[in-house]
């Protein structure tokens, strides 16, 4: 007993040891409190030891193997609580159907306690320490990440560290007036410095929730609320905020997650006279928190919300010595998918990936289709696009345009998102089969249209799980669920039309997903497959190199890779009719997917056919 006692003390000193001098300095260059930053120290060290056995077990296991959340065999599922299985107890209970999906990193979405219509998708946080109590208790979100990890499975969560709900405890005692909870916001007596701050810092949703402040008549003051007017700005510059924030962080790790999204992270830090984005303290806290998780729950790993421009992505990953999060999503490939599916045109997408292959392959992407949130087109290279002869306020109203159906030849279903009308902006919602043509197939029950759309949803499945990184589907996209209009009637959620994508998993859909004259069976079987060879096949390995491979067709999107002397080629048709990819080689291969050797010379691809094909020797 005592031998462990000693030994457990003696790692953790080493792991403080390792990073300590970083920290301190960190953290007195940000706060300069000595007494803040002992009491800090003081909290991780009996977070570490409230850590349980098991937990501290995985730390060393993982810190035996910290690349493990880069293996090929790694695929996400995010999902909503409630939506999928009622509670927390109801998804214990779905864990085969998860295994089935093989998925084995889990993405719950927002479970904490929030505000009943006052939650922006659980992201306005009332306690951080407690689960909404229609989804359960801690106890059982302990027990499912046990039943999780004894399945083989990692478990994901949100870390809204940005903002607190206006029910958070502190938020309620700052509206009463208490000085130290005021601190821990941005509170403002009049409308001078908020006024100066709007003249720079852009507005997140400039429809559903206008301005950066919202006024409180009973108190005289405004309050920074960058999202939603009940989402109050958390002050980093308070190093109260910073600690006790991360004691919640270090609660919840306990709790047996080991990938914390970190949400809107790039907001965090504020400054006037700035756009109040990806401010170098941003990174200070950061690198910070990876220390910190490093020293208490090293296998607790971080991804960062960072929905920006590539350019201010990949900074989030720090440096080789100085790491931040351990992985982004590649969102700028995400946004430029759907460009190419709208214009059948993948040179963006080319270039993009070019620019992703090109980064050291130690950085990690989640790649994915869509998500909970809106598609937004910031991220795409207008300059590029420029060119190319597409300008910026058209194409994208071309865009929105197509994906929700009003151009001609548009099979896709979708919404608006915060259409703003001064900068004539829009982003726009759908699942990935409304936005394939599935829902409109269904729809007029046209069954030639409705095998385009399956074959279109599915290229862009095997796409994502081409790339290198964590492919992570959206629940009910494996079965080709459509869009839910019914938050229509809901006066909660009526006026944000992304929950247009988060409707409720169809069970129903899932008992048809064996049966191959469904639509459902189709995109069940034939994701599964993919997801098979993905982790049998070597050249999936991020290790590989991945390169574009020009097949002088603008339709189709030819993707090289080459891992230990194997060759893999997959080859994408972005548009709905019959092309031919122009090889600069000729070849035997094997086509992974039907097993079939072929001799390829310049195949052609029927409408949205995708091929993955290995170099036979
Ligand atoms: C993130 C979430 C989004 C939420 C916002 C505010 O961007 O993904 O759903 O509205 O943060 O917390």
């Amino acid at each position: 007993m005592v031998k462990n006692v000693n030994n457990t003390e003696k790692i953790f000193a080493q792991r403080m040891e390792k990073h300590q001098d970083e920290l301190r300095w960190l953290y007195m260059e940000l706060y300069g409190n000595d007494a803040m930053y002992a009491e800090l120290c003081e909290q991780m060290h009996d977070y570490y030891l409230k850590r349980s056995t098991e937990l501290k077990k995985r730390d060393i296991k993982k810190e035996k193997n910290p690349d493990w959340f880069k293996e090929k065999e790694m695929l996400g599922m995010m999902l909503y609580i409630d939506n999928f299985a009622g509670n927390l107890k109801g998804v214990e209970k779905k864990l085969a159907y998860l295994k089935e999906c093989n998925v084995n990193c889990l993405h719950l979405m927002p479970f904490l306690d929030t505000p009943k219509g006052k939650s922006d998708g659980g992201y306005a946080v009332a306690d951080f320490r407690k689960v909404r109590p229609d989804l359960g208790t801690m106890k059982d979100l302990a027990r499912l990440t046990e039943k999780c990890h004894e399945n083989g499975m990692n478990v994901c969560m949100d870390f809204v560290m940005n903002h607190t709900s206006e029910e958070h405890e502190w938020a309620k005692r700052a509206r009463a007036g208490e000085g130290e909870y005021m601190s821990r916001y941005f509170f403002y007596d009049n409308g001078d410095i908020p006024a100066r701050y709007e003249e720079t810092v852009p507005q997140v949703f400039p429809t559903t929730a206008p301005g950066n402040f919202t006024w409180l008549p009973e108190i005289g003051h405004y309050v920074l609320t960058t999202f939603y007017p009940y989402q109050w700005d958390l002050n980093y510059r308070n190093p109260r905020v910073f600690n006790e924030m991360m004691y919640n962080f270090l609660f919840l790790a306990n709790q047996g997650m080991d990938i914390i999204r970190i949400d809107a992270v790039p907001y965090i830090w504020k400054e006037l006279g700035t756009s109040c984005r990806n401010l170098k303290e941003v990174h200070t806290i950061v690198r910070m928190m990876r220390m910190i998780a490093e020293i208490v729950c090293p296998s607790v790993i971080l991804l960062g919300e960072v929905v920006m421009e590539p350019e201010k992505v990949v900074p989030y990953f720090g440096t080789v010595e100085k790491p931040e999060c351990h992985m982004l999503y590649n969102v700028t490939t995400m946004a430029t998918t759907w460009n190419s599916i709208a214009t059948r045109d993948i040179r963006l997408l080319k270039k993009q990936m070019d620019i992703v292959s090109r980064l050291p392959k130690q950085y990690t992407f989640l790649n994915y289709l869509r998500c909970h949130d809106d598609i937004g087109w910031g991220g795409l290279d207008f300059d590029t696009l420029k060119q190319w002869g597409m300008e910026e306020p058209s194409h994208k109203r071309y865009l929105n345009d197509y994906f929700t159906g009003k151009v001609a030849d548009s099979i896709s279903r979708g919404e608006l998102y915060n259409d703003d009308p001064v900068t004539q902006d829009a982003r726009f919602c759908g699942t990935t089969a409304s936005m394939c043509g599935i829902e409109a197939a269904g729809f007029e029950g046209n069954a030639e249209k409705m095998q385009t759309a399956i074959q279109e949803d599915l290229m862009l499945h095997a796409y994502m799980l081409t790339q290198s990184g964590i492919p992570m589907l959206y629940s009910g996209d494996e079965l080709g669920q459509v869009n839910d209009y019914s938050y229509k009637d809901d006066a909660e959620k009526a006026s944000d039309s992304r929950y247009l994508h988060r409707g409720a998993f169809l069970w129903e859909l899932a008992d048809k997903r064996k049966d191959l004259s469904t639509v459902q069976g189709q995109l069940f079987q034939m994701l599964n497959r993919l997801e098979q060879i993905r982790r049998q096949e070597n050249v999936f390995s991020q290790e590989a190199e991945v390169y574009t491979y020009d097949v002088h067709n603008d339709s189709i999107l030819g993707i090289l890779r080459e891992y230990k002397g194997e060759r893999f080629i997959a080859l994408f048709n972005f548009s709905e009719s019959e092309q031919t990819a122009w090889m600069q080689e000729e070849g035997i291969f094997r086509n992974l997917v039907n097993g079939e050797i072929v001799e390829v010379k310049d195949p052609v691809l029927k409408g949205y056919e995708f091929v993955w094909m290995k170099y036979k020797a």
